[in-house]
């Protein structure tokens, strides 16, 4: 791998209820080196909640960043130290997030109003702990639609220590858009992320939102230091078998897709014998053939209620073994 190469040149996006560690785990498999994060966890829910739960991951899953919530500094702070002593690489504070709920509590990307509550955050995160304070955020709120807001945004949070800038490239529209909506209506606007590398050479820009192909990560990578992939990523996982050898100069040969599948009949094993349900591993699965003639066999099999209530991981095989064995090995 070239050394030289930002670590955020590929990252993978924090995604609530589907990016836990079962999904982390299977998407490792896939690529070595992109950046994987968590959903988002609140200060509320560490602090008052069971810790193990919401950290525990498997060591496999590095690099890997905890994405946090909360708008309160000595709470982040708080947090940000138990990530760094759960062993996460990055911490992460949420200022996209528009859910309503989400904005009762003042976070998320209402937080994008506060810029320097943002920057105390950081700066209180970023002296607690070493590894590295991050933010996720978007280009504006509500109909708010100027780069200077954005830039004024960035300008500030990273006098609080902050280096690293995950740009999800379109407005939060805060009232009357569902949060599905929100990542579809609001019109996409890279050019917002390339001039903030352009105005702030020395900070990390990533850029997320609506890249679904190689070529859209080819042409943002000619623009700013790594991009994000979220929905695509997570429907179409196979993608990320190309990540290390395009992205990372990682001539190491992509996973074989038989080797994946054997890689999560086994950790599905490990998980059923930690009190796991079958299915909450087997969900992530099912984009894994997905393009492929197999891939409507091996998502019935493994969406099979009746079958998943069995709790046998080797149903991960039977499903593989219904898609043909040329394309398996594809
Ligand atoms: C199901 C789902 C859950 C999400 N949860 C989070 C979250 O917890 N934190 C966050 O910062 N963004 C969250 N997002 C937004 C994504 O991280 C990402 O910014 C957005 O989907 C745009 O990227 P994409 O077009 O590549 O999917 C979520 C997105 C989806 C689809």
């Amino acid at each position: 791998m070239d050394n030289s190469l930002s670590p955020w040149r590929f990252c993978v996006a924090p995604m609530m209820d589907w990016t836990d560690r079962h999904c982390r785990f299977f998407h490792r498999q896939l690529s070595r080196h992109a950046r994987l994060y968590t959903e988002m966890v609140t200060t509320g829910a560490l602090i008052h909640g069971d810790v193990p739960r919401h950290l525990d991951f498997d060591p496999a899953e590095h690099p890997l960043a905890l994405q946090l919530g909360g708008s309160e500094p000595d709470d982040l702070a708080r947090c940000a130290r138990l990530a760094e002593r759960w062993g996460y690489d990055e911490v992460n504070l949420n200022c996209g997030c528009p859910s309503e709920r989400v904005q009762r509590g003042a976070f998320g990307a209402c937080l994008m109003a506060e810029p320097a509550l943002v920057r105390d955050c950081v700066k209180a995160m970023a002296d607690a702990v070493a590894i590295p304070v991050t933010v996720k955020h978007r280009i504006g709120i509500d109909r708010v639609d100027s780069y200077d807001f954005v830039r004024d945004f960035v300008g500030t949070v990273a006098d609080g220590g902050a280096a690293v800038f995950i740009v999800h490239a379109r407005s939060a529209w805060l009232k009357g858009l569902s949060p599905k909506e929100n990542r579809e209506v609001p019109p996409l606007r890279y050019g917002f992320a390339a001039r903030l590398k352009a105005d702030f050479p020395r900070l990390t820009i990533v850029l997320n939102g609506g890249l679904a192909d190689v070529a859209a990560v080819d042409a943002a990578l000619a623009q700013v230091d790594g991009v994000m992939v979220g929905r695509h990523a997570y429907h179409e996982p196979w993608f990320l078998a190309e990540v290390d050898r395009r992205w990372f100069a990682d001539a190491q040969a992509a996973p074989a897709r038989e080797a994946v599948v054997a890689a999560m009949r086994d950790y599905a094993a490990r998980a059923l014998a930690a009190g796991a349900p079958l299915r909450a591993v087997t969900r992530h699965l099912l984009g894994l053939f997905q393009g492929l003639p197999g891939a409507r066999a091996w998502r019935r099999t493994l969406s099979d209620s009746g079958a998943l209530a069995a709790g046998d991981a080797d149903l991960i095989l039977a499903a593989a073994a219904q898609v043909r064995a040329p394309r398996l090995a594809a």
